[in-house]
């Protein structure tokens, strides 16, 4: 290599680095200037975060819409009141005849049948609300397991009692 091809290199380098940096200079000082800049929040964004934690069913619609609202607020009732058992019923005779009458006619399992020797003369040994206790919660006798509620847990202790009361009174 002659001489004075060095000499241009050795220069172009050292305008190369120069220029580096500038560069990294520049790089620094934008990054300095962004941070102290406050920025005004982008309000597409902003929308975006109030939509999505918007409370739900806040529209107001005028007439129209509230029957709908009210619509809705009586659907939403009927579909809870089908989370209670059997329509929430106390006929003790629909309650038996859905659920019990799988054991308590038959006999099924040790089950008391629905006459004078068997509901009748545990209500007899008993009494009504010892009946009804222990339908509610459950026991393990001698001849079987009754389960609480009769295996319906949806069941309320008024259908319970309910239908104790209608299986005694079938039992004389
Ligand atoms: C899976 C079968 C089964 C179902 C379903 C069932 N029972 Fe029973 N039940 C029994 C058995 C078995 C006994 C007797 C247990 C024993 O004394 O050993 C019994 C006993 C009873 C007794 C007598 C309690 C006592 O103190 O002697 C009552 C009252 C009763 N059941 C009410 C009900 C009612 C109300 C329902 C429906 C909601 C129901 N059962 C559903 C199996 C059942």
């Amino acid at each position: 290599m002659r001489n004075y091809d060095l000499e241009f290199l050795k220069r172009f380098s050292m305008v190369l680095a120069f220029l580096a940096a500038v560069t990294v200079g520049l790089i620094l000082f934008a990054h300095h200037i962004n941070g102290t800049v406050k920025h005004d929040p982008d309000p597409a964004a902003e929308q975006r975060v109030l939509n999505r934690i918007a409370p739900i069913g806040a529209v107001y619609a005028g007439a129209t819409g509230a029957a709908q609202q009210a619509e809705a607020v009586k659907a939403a009732a009927e579909a809870a009141a089908s989370q209670v058992a059997y329509g929430g019923t106390t006929d003790g005779k629909t309650i038996f005849g859905n659920l019990c009458t799988g054991c308590h006619t038959s006999g099924a399992g040790g089950a008391p049948k629905l006459d004078a020797a068997g509901i009748g003369a545990r209500v007899a040994a008993q009494g009504l609300d010892e009946l009804v206790k222990k339908a509610t919660e459950g026991f393990t006798g001698s001849t079987g397991v009754m389960p609480a509620k009769g295996g319906n847990p949806a069941l309320t202790d008024e259908q319970v009692k309910a239908t104790v009361e209608w299986m005694v009174a079938q039992s004389k």
